[in-house]
Formats: C-alpha cells, structure tokens, sequence
C-alpha cells in the first residue's frame, strides 16, 4: 500500500471464485475488460483488494489459471490471513489478534463427534480455519448443534456457510469484513482512509464485507442463494448496495457505474478505441495500445492504412525496441514486423493483458512507464516486465510518442531461439 503517495481514490475489495473469476466463461472476457479498466484509469491511485476463501496454496493455482491482476492486498482462507504487495508479505499483528479465545485443537476435536462434516483438503486447513463440506439440508441444524458445544469449551467461534457445501469455523475476530475493517483502520490511522471503497461478492463468506460502515457493495448477478437471502433479510433498501444485473466481474463494473465512482467504460468495449478515446494518461496508452495489438493479431480490427499512420505516430521514429532476448532495434521495424503480422494470431484464442502499471514524470513532458506485459496464444503464456519513455507533446499533453521500449522475461527462463516478433 506504500504505492501510493495519499488516500486512494477507489478501493475494491473482491471476492475471487465466482465474483471476480467466472469459471463459465472459458475466455474470461469480463475479467479482462475488468483488467483493461483497471490498468488504464485506475492502477496508479487506486487500490485492489482481493478477499478468498482459498489458501495461499490454491490461490496460487487460481493466478497460474486465470489472467488476475496483481492485487495491493490478499486476504485469504476467508479473512484469516492478510498479505501485502506483489511479495506477499504476511501482516503478523493480523495473526496475532485471531489468537484470542482461539483453540483449533478443540474445534478439530469437537468437529469430529459430527458424522455430517467432511474435511476439506489438508490444503485448506489453516491456522486460523478448519473447513469442511456439509449438505445443504443439513446445515442449518449442524450448524447450530456445533454452535453450542464450542461454546460450552470456552471457545468464540464464527461459523460460514458458503457456496450450499463449504462450512468454515474462523476464530469470531475474523471472517472478510474483519479483516477489511481492520485494514480501513490502518489507513485511516496513517491519514490514508480511501475516498470509496466497494465490496464485491456472490456467496456465504462475503456477506460480513457488506456490513462493513460506509462502503458501497455489489452481489453479482450469480450470486449464492445464500447471499441472496442474506440481502433480502439485511440490506434490500440499503442504496449502497446493489444486485447487479451482470455476472462475476462485469457485475463489478457495473458497481463502478451505479455508484458513480469513476470511469466505467473499459477500453475493451470501445471498437476502434486508438481512434475514438481521447487518451488520458500514460498508462491509459498502455492499454490502448496493446488492446490495438491483441485485435490486430486477431485480425479483428481492419487490415487498413489507417493503423500504420496510428503506428507511425505513437512509436517515434528515431526510438529504439530492446526485445527481451537483448536484441536492439530501430522503433520502426516494429511497424514493418507488425504489418506483415495482421491476422496471425487468429483462432488461437490470442489474448494480451497488462498488470501492474506505473508511471512516473522524469522531466517536463517526459515519462517512464513499467508494466508487466502478458501474452496468451494458444497454451503458451508468457510475461515482459517492460519499460517505456514516453514523451507527450507541450501543446497536446495528452499524445504520447514511444521513444524507447526495454523488455525483459519475467521469469528469465526463455531460449535465445525462442524470438517471437512481439512487442
Ligand atoms: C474456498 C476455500 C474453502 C472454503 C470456501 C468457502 O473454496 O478453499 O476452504 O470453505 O472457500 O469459504
Ligand atoms: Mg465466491
């Protein structure tokens, strides 16, 4: 959270499965329309919360699969553990505080007079969380009978019902919307209290983020009956929070929109955007720029003369192209290679994405912009940290002009001969 130099304009806290990742859409586009959104109008001031259920091992597997953006915080295994940055660095005071009244021996030792509760992999076992699968009709019932015998061992539980099958036992100090209260009083603590904060979920394990003060929240339209009947007994009325009418993550945009919290059209729902989007920061180039590229490779935009002058004046002449195999080259030759390209990716299923976008004024009219850049093309994903001056004109500040582009391989693991001609 040290990114940023004040208070953050937007902070969305989000669940994962089935929020902001829609496991039925196999192309994931409302995710990167989300991305795109986020990268070009909001990465630089703003904060991105993730809150799961998953331990830190299936979260993993969940950023192997789908294309997430890296979050400023991690919450995880529903509110019991809390990291920051791209490094994931453990918050111990967080850890520390779930301890009170806090015995997993006896909730492991009570739990296991129930026939009813199925562990869940030892994966999902957590200091802090003891998880199993319960059947629906049972649950209200299970839920109440092992209500009362930790209590009577002394104990201060919370126990979850989530998705009609998971059931979590968390310390009563955690869950999602402890962890985020906890977090809102660190900044604001450090005077860095974010302007708007919205809270996004579908299930049982994100009903307490709504019941956080002062924050807007959106259920997407697939939400879990669960959560469902959590809003009608709870929040219907309440302004702040809406149903939505889409799925998963363009569920979440459409928040952006109802709430008026800032801008709400991705790049990637305007045709032609190099053309019709008046380009408002560096990073908002960025994405521009690689959304041309990806449609372009998909040969979804037009073969047309119109895009190499587009090319011709973003990518100065004069300015060179490190390629991440080391290999240094003349700006210009990306426009030849990118010419001859058109339509090469097609049916692949070619997708790019940016994560991580920064940028920073280095002199009048001069910027230095990093991001990770990610490629998909069939099974192939690869990632380019990568680095751009760009220089906006005095009299247009908002044209920018490409001098310079140094990319290098994420995990640094790539052949020589492995060359593809990207940008
Ligand atoms: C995630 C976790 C699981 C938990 C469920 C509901 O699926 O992996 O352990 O029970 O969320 O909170
Ligand atoms: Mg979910």
């Amino acid at each position: 959270m040290d990114r940023l130099s004040g208070s953050a304009n937007l902070m969305i806290v989000s669940d994962l499965d089935l929020t902001m990742v829609d496991h039925d859409d196999p192309e994931n586009l409302a995710l990167l329309r989300f991305n795109a959104l986020w990268e070009a109008y909001y990465r630089q001031n703003s904060l991105l919360l993730f809150s799961t259920g998953r331990s830190p091992t299936i979260y993993g597997e969940l950023r192997n699969q789908k294309p997430l953006l890296t979050p400023d915080v991690t919450i995880m295994s529903v509110g019991t553990e809390i990291t920051y940055g791209e490094s994931m660095v453990p918050d111990d005071e967080w850890t520390q505080y779930l301890d009170h009244k806090w015995n997993r021996d006896i909730v492991v030792e009570e739990t296991a007079k129930f026939r009813e509760l199925v562990s869940q992999s030892d994966t999902e076992q957590r200091p802090h969380k003891v998880s199993f699968y319960l059947e629906k009709g049972k649950a209200s019932k299970v839920m109440q009978a092992l209500s009362n015998c930790l209590e009577k061992r002394g104990l201060d539980v919370k126990i979850i019902y989530s998705n009609g099958i998971a059931l979590d036992i968390l310390p009563q100090a955690a869950g999602k919307g402890r962890a985020l209260a906890f977090l809102l009083e660190k900044l604001k603590a450090d005077g860095l209290q974010p302007h708007n904060t919205l809270v996004c979920g579908d299930s049982g394990n994100d009903a307490e983020l709504f019941s956080v003060p002062e924050v807007y929240g959106v259920l997407v339209s697939n939400a879990q009956e669960e959560l469902v009947q959590w809003y009608a007994e709870n929040a219907r009325g309440n302004l702040q929070i809406l149903h939505a009418t889409e799925r998963c993550a363009a569920g979440i945009i459409q928040a952006i929109g109802n709430f008026s919290l800032g801008p709400h059209l991705s790049p990637r729902d305007v045709r032609d955007s190099v053309f019709h989007t008046k380009v408002l920061s560096p990073s908002h180039e960025v994405v521009m720029f690689y959304l041309f590229y990806e449609r372009w490779m998909r040969g979804e935009i037009e073969n047309s003369e119109q895009y190499m002058q587009y090319l011709k004046s973003v990518l100065h002449s004069t300015g060179n192209y490190v390629h991440p195999s080391g290999i240094d080259r003349p700006m210009h030759q990306i426009i030849d290679t990118l010419k001859m390209q058109f339509g090469e990716n097609q049916g692949l299923g070619f997708r790019v994405w940016v994560d991580r976008t920064s940028f920073a004024e280095i002199s009048l009219g001069s910027w230095l912009v990093k991001f990770d850049k990610w490629e998909l093309s069939g099974n192939d994903l690869r990632c380019c940290l990568t680095k751009v001056l760009m220089n906006s004109k005095v009299d247009a500040p908002n044209e920018f002009t490409w001098m310079h582009l140094h990319q290098t391989w994420l995990d640094g693991s790539r052949g020589k001969d492995d060359i593809p001609w990207f940008v």
